[in-house]
């Protein structure tokens, strides 16, 4: 193979394991989730930003050219960047205040329904300006890259009025370099004004906010924070068949905190995803099975809730779903922007193995977000979104947990944080 003079050209050299995640062009199920289709000694080609060739490091050395950079991985794991496909990065403020408090004994849902909760980031994030919040937002920007996340659906949800909803969806437009897929969530709590009246509420969310976002093009999906007391199954229906016919694609917050239907409803209407399903019933999971929705499941917020009922995921990867892992960084209920920690409590409380739980952030999540063709494994065609975590074997990184185990990141081919 020869690479075109005036290429930008790259090789990374002398890993460990090159675990590539390569196999079929779609999410993985089933036993395929344990085949990371790693490298040993391997090495990898890179030209303008994209993947050329991976192979072990005697079949690529002999075709390096004059003027190739060399990366040494120096012995090291390089995996492709996770793809955290659920997150609410954009908020002012933070709930530290409410964090003591609910280890004094409130529930999450006491402060919610005294005006605390999702409705307090609400309020601060209003009276951010659109600068203010893209400054505030460069922070978790940061710790996404340093725990090894090259690409993240961001989801708005803290303005929830037509204004404030856009802006968020404009912080999320101007974040960088990190990938960023916007999601709309102007259905994720019922604002103080239109308190009672989830209706209106909701009517507002279909006839204005929703035609403005998808003309702007501003999100890629909508979401819905399916939940008695907050949006009845028939209000997400509605909302959310607003948003197909507008071409928006669908993931749903269902069934976080009873089994009320969500997933069924994830199911009925062909959603990309349906995310939390701590309460999901089999019923649910066959459902989701039938309708090839992804389960996207947030181990951060059960722990973080203090909770112990974590999603049932040996029984989704059983019945054959293409699970997701991701963090669901938000202020309330999951503040951790980390991968490796989510992998953690996966493995230790979830009882899914390392391989598993490394499919369901990369490869698996990044065909959650229609963007399985260019990021989310190693092989050649894809963007060279890759990172060198500092050990020898992949499954230390769930096996260390709250230690930094990213060396280099890079994103298109170029470093974007380093801790060396
Ligand atoms: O996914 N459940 C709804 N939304 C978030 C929590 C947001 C917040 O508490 O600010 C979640 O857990
Ligand atoms: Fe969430």
């Amino acid at each position: 193979m020869s690479l075109p003079a005036g290429a930008q050209k790259l090789a990374v050299l002398n890993c460990s394991q090159l675990v590539t995640l390569a196999g079929p062009p779609r999410a993985r199920t089933g036993a395929e989730m344990r085949d990371l289709a790693i490298i040993h000694d391997g090495a990898m080609l890179i030209e303008d930003g994209c993947i050329r060739q991976v192979g072990p490091r005697a079949g690529i050395e002999p075709l390096l050219p004059n003027d190739c950079q060399v990366i040494d991985a120096g012995g090291r794991v390089v995996l492709p960047g996770f793809v955290d496909a659920h997150t609410h990065p954009v908020f002012a403020g933070n709930r530290a205040g409410e964090f003591e408090r609910r280890i004094e004994g409130a529930t999450y849902a006491d402060l919610a329904a005294a005006g605390g909760g999702i409705l307090s980031t609400v309020r601060e994030t209003r009276a951010a300006s659109e600068e203010t919040l893209l400054g505030t937002v460069q922070r978790y920007v940061r710790w996404f890259l340093e725990s090894g996340t090259t690409t993240i659906e961001a989801k708005s949800g803290y303005g929830l009025t037509l204004e404030d909803e856009c802006k968020l969806l404009r912080v999320i437009a101007r974040l960088q370099p990190l990938r960023c897929v916007p999601t709309f969530l102007g259905a994720h709590e019922i604002p103080g004004e239109f308190r009672g009246r989830p209706q209106e509420y909701a009517n507002l969310v279909i006839q204005e906010m929703l035609p403005r976002v998808a003309r702007e093009k501003l999100a890629e999906y909508c979401d819905v924070f399916c939940e008695p007391g907050i949006f009845s199954l028939e209000e997400c229906r509605r909302i959310l068949t607003t948003a197909r016919s507008l071409g928006l694609g669908l993931r749903l917050h269902a069934d976080q905190f009873s089994d009320s239907g969500g997933a069924t409803l994830a199911a009925q209407l062909g959603a990309a995803t349906a995310d939390h399903l701590e309460h999901t019933s089999e019923r649910g999971i066959l459902a989701l099975r039938a309708a090839s929705v992804q389960p996207v499941l947030l181990p951060g917020s059960v722990y973080a809730l203090g909770s112990t009922r974590y999603p049932d995921a040996r029984a989704m990867i059983q019945a054959g779903l293409a699970v997701v892992l991701a963090t669901d960084f938000n202020p309330g209920s999951s503040p951790t922007p980390s991968m490796p920690m989510i992998l953690s409590l996966a493995c230790t409380h979830m009882k899914i193995t390392p391989a598993e739980a490394i499919t369901a952030a990369t490869v698996n999540a990044a065909y959650s977000l229609r963007r399985g063709q260019e990021i989310g494994s190693l092989e050649p065609g894809k963007r060279a979104d890759f990172v060198i975590h500092d050990c020898r074997d992949y499954r230390e990184i769930p096996y260390f947990f709250g230690v930094q185990s990213t060396y280099a990141v890079y994103i298109d081919g170029c470093p974007v944080s380093r801790s060396c």
